[in-house]
């Protein structure tokens, strides 16, 4: 049998590696669960009421771009969070944002950019479905540190111009999984002149734009409409995934010109899986609340300072201003996790399985990456466990 070469060399996934590298070693302790950025906070009260007066939906193939209840949800939701004014053509309703980032690039990516293959640029350390779909489009993936030189985002501007023309796509993370790094308002304005000279997408993945510490960040969307851009140069995707303990809801949107939106949702008429009618009217009710998104921040406040006080003083420890990641420096992340594991129980993940060798390196190696999802008490157990075994 001929099978494709695209997808060949693609590393094994994170978790497969992780469950390779610790389960043949028993743990050193009581279990602690940190790999997984699987949120484990309350699910909105008021999910399992609207589900069941929407159960009928279950009844009827769901609308393809979103039912308008959700897309009016969506936009209201913008325009309280970002002040930006969309119409609802200007919105898709995803199965989950995963699916949106892959499918995004099968609908916007050029088969050529300036007569060559065209790039996609992506942050190293970085979310694995931006690589999948640079893969997907037959387009050279483009991995560029996000280290702390460089603020822990990346530096595109500093790729050669060469390179820039031939950009179709460049995705970013805001609040960034792993580091939980805030691209600020002059880092998108930024990007958007180096996207308006070289003629590329942004598409700005703002899952965790509403785990924040101090201030919300920033969205692309904001700045792209102060500025002037192009709305054809940007799209946004978010989640009720991480905003709203909903991970098994699979729900998201992407946000962006009309005219890419219309090219998504044509060709999601043909191939794409669109959201069930009564899991669309959840989501439409979740985006309308905001009562407990700030209760589900407040729960992370907590461990914030769990996390500040349990690692004052391990060198390298920086408090991350978003996001629900620490992302800790460690001589070698596969052996501290390892390391970790047996000696204490904990979990967590080696940052090299988040990033992609480069010529100038790994820049995920000398890290581990740890999820605050678990309940504050069991997150500074663990954290302190992990803190005595890997920095005293
Ligand atoms: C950076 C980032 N983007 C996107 C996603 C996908 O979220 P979902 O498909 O649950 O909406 C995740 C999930 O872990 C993530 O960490």
């Amino acid at each position: 049998m001929i099978y494709p070469e695209r997808f060949s060399n693609l590393p094994e996934y994170a978790f497969p590696r992780l469950r390779a590298l610790l389960d043949a070693h028993a743990p050193g302790g009581e279990v602690v669960h940190m790999s997984i950025g699987e949120p484990r906070h309350p699910m909105p009260p008021f999910v399992g009421k609207v589900l069941q007066e929407a159960l009928a939906g279950f009844g009827k193939y769901p609308v393809n771009e979103g039912t308008p209840a959700l897309l009016d949800a969506i936009t209201a939701w913008l325009m309280r969070r970002y002040g930006v004014t969309l119409t609802p053509e200007r919105v898709m309703a995803l199965n989950g944002t995963r699916e949106g980032l892959f499918n995004l690039a099968l609908a916007l990516c050029p088969e050529a950019k300036r007569g060559a293959r065209p790039v996609v640029l992506t942050p190293n350390p970085f979310y694995q479905v931006y690589a999948v779909a640079a893969a997907a489009v037959g387009a050279e993936p483009r991995f560029v540190p996000a280290t702390a030189a460089t603020g822990h985002l990346p530096d595109y501007a500093a790729l050669p111009p060469e390179v820039l023309d031939r950009v179709a796509l460049a995705y970013v993370c805001s609040p960034a999984n792993p580091q939980g790094a805030v691209a600020s308002r002059t880092y998108w304005a930024e990007l958007l002149a180096l996207a308006e000279r070289h003629d590329f997408r942004i598409i700005a993945d703002e899952c965790y734009s509403e785990i924040w510490r101090d201030a919300p960040p920033p969205g692309l969307l904001e700045v792209a409409a102060e500025t002037g851009a192009d709305p054809e140069r940007v799209l946004v995707v978010h989640s009720l995934s991480k905003r709203s303990n909903l991970p098994g809801l699979r729900s998201g949107f992407i946000a962006g010109g009309a005219e890419s939106i219309r090219r998504i949702r044509q060709l999601r008429n043909y191939a794409g899986a669109p959201l069930p009618e009564p899991l669309q009217a959840v989501a439409a009710a979740v985006w309308d609340d905001e009562a407990h998104v700030a209760a589900n921040r407040a729960l992370y406040h907590e461990k914030y300072r769990i996390a500040d006080a349990v690692l004052d003083g391990v060198p390298g420890y920086a408090a991350p201003p978003a996001g629900f990641f620490l992302w800790l420096p460690v001589a070698d992340g596969e052996a501290a996790a390892l390391k970790l594991w047996r000696e204490t129980g904990v979990r967590a993940l080696p940052g090299a399985y988040l990033s992609r060798d480069t010529e100038t390196g790994n820049p995920g190696k000398g890290f581990i990456r740890v999820a605050m999802v678990a309940a504050a008490l069991e997150f500074r157990d663990g954290l302190t466990r992990l803190r005595d075994c890997l920095y005293t």
